[in-house]
C-alpha cells in the first residue's frame, strides 16, 4: 500500500502575537450581521489593513451594512460562493489571514430544510480548508463556529473540552465543519483557530433572529412566538464584544484549539 502524503506544513507556534496591520485579510460572509461589524472593527483598529470580503449575498447578506465603506479602498467586495474551490484558491494566493463567518445561520430554517446548511457550512468550509493547504503565507484561519455545537445543559457553562452534541441541523452542520477544521490542524498542520460564540445581538441583525423579531413584533402589538413553555435559557453577547474576542483569539490563540466566547449574561 502506498503511504498517504499529507503535505504537513510547519506552523509558526512562537509566542509572538500575530499582527494584522499591512496585511491582506479574507473575510467570508462579510456582509452579514457579525461579519460586517467585524470588518468595521478591523478597519477602525488597523489603518493599513486590506480586507477582501467574499460573500454570496444570500437573503442574510446586505451590502447596506457596509455602505459607509463605499469610498474606503481598503475594502474589496467579491460576490462569490465559498463552495467554489476555484474561487477560494484564487483569493487565498493573495491573503495572509482568514476569518470564516459565511454560513447559513438560522436554526428554524435548518429544521425545515438542512440542505443549504450542509452545503455551505460543511462543503463550503471544506473548500476553504483545501485552498489553505500548502500556502504558508496564510498565517491563520479563524473558523467561526457556535456554542450550539455542545447541545444543551441544565446548568453551568460549557467548556471547550465538553463533548460535541448538536441538537439542530444548523448546529450539526457547524459541528461537522469544526471537525474538518480540527482534522486539518492535526493532519496537515493547518493554522486553524475555532471560536464558538453564544447568541449575538446588536444593530443590523436580520429580523428573523430572536431579539429583533421579538422587539419588532412587540412594537407592532403582535404576539411573541415561544418554543415550549418559553423557559429556555440563552447567553446574550453584544456583537461588538464578540468581534473583539474573535480578534483576540486570532492574535494570541493556539492553533488547533477551540475558544468559547460568552458574555455571562443569560
Ligand atoms: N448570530 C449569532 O447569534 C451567532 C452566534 C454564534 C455563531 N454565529 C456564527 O457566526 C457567523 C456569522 O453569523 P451571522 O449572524 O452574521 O450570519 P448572517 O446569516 O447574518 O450572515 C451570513 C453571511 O454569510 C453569507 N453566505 C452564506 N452562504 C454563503 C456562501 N455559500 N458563500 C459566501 N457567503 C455566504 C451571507 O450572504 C451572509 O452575508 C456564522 O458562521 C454563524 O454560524 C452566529
Amino acid at each position: 500500500m502506498t503511504p498517504v502524503k499529507t503535505n504537513k506544513r510547519k506552523v509558526n507556534r512562537s509566542a509572538a502575537e500575530r499582527k494584522f496591520n499591512e496585511k491582506t485579510i479574507l473575510i467570508t460572509g462579510g456582509t452579514g450581521f457579525i461579519g460586517s461589524k467585524f470588518i468595521h472593527l478591523l478597519l477602525d483598529r488597523y489603518p493599513n489593513i486590506r480586507i477582501v470580503n467574499l460573500d454570496k449575498l444570500t437573503y442574510a447578506g446586505n451590502l447596506d451594512n457596509l455602505a459607509d465603506l463605499a469610498c474606503d479602498n481598503r475594502h474589496e467586495f467579491i460576490h462569490g460562493d465559498i463552495r467554489d474551490p476555484k474561487m477560494a484558491a484564487g483569493i487565498f494566493g493573495r491573503v495572509q489571514g482568514v476569518f470564516h463567518f459565511a454560513a447559513e445561520s438560522h436554526v428554524d430554517r435548518s429544521i425545515v430544510d438542512a440542505g443549504e446548511f450542509v452545503l455551505t457550512d460543511v462543503f463550503g468550509t471544506w473548500a476553504l480548508l483545501e485552498a489553505l493547504r500548502g500556502l504558508p503565507q496564510v498565517e491563520f484561519f479563524v473558523r467561526v463556529s457556535t456554542d450550539e455545537v455542545y447541545g444543551s445543559r441544565d446548568e453551568g457553562f460549557f467548556k471547550e473540552t465538553d463533548p460535541i452534541n448538536p441538537s439542530s441541523p444548523y448546529a450539526a452542520s457547524k459541528a461537522g465543519a469544526d471537525r474538518l477544521a480540527s482534522a486539518d490542524a492535526v493532519t496537515c498542520g493547518s493554522p486553524v483557530l475555532i471560536v464558538r460564540p453564544s447568541n449575538n445581538y446588536g444593530p443590523f441583525q436580520y429580523p428573523e433572529k430572536f431579539i429583533p423579531l421579538f422587539t419588532t413584533k412587540a412594537m407592532e402589538g403582535k404576539s411573541l412566538p415561544l418554543y415550549g413553555k418559553g423557559r429556555n435559557v440563552r447567553d446574550w453577547l453584544f456583537v461588538e464584544d464578540n468581534g473583539r474576542a474573535i480578534e483576540l483569539v486570532a492574535r494570541k490563540g493556539v492553533f488547533g484549539e477551540a475558544y468559547n466566547i460568552g458574555a455571562n449574561d443569560e
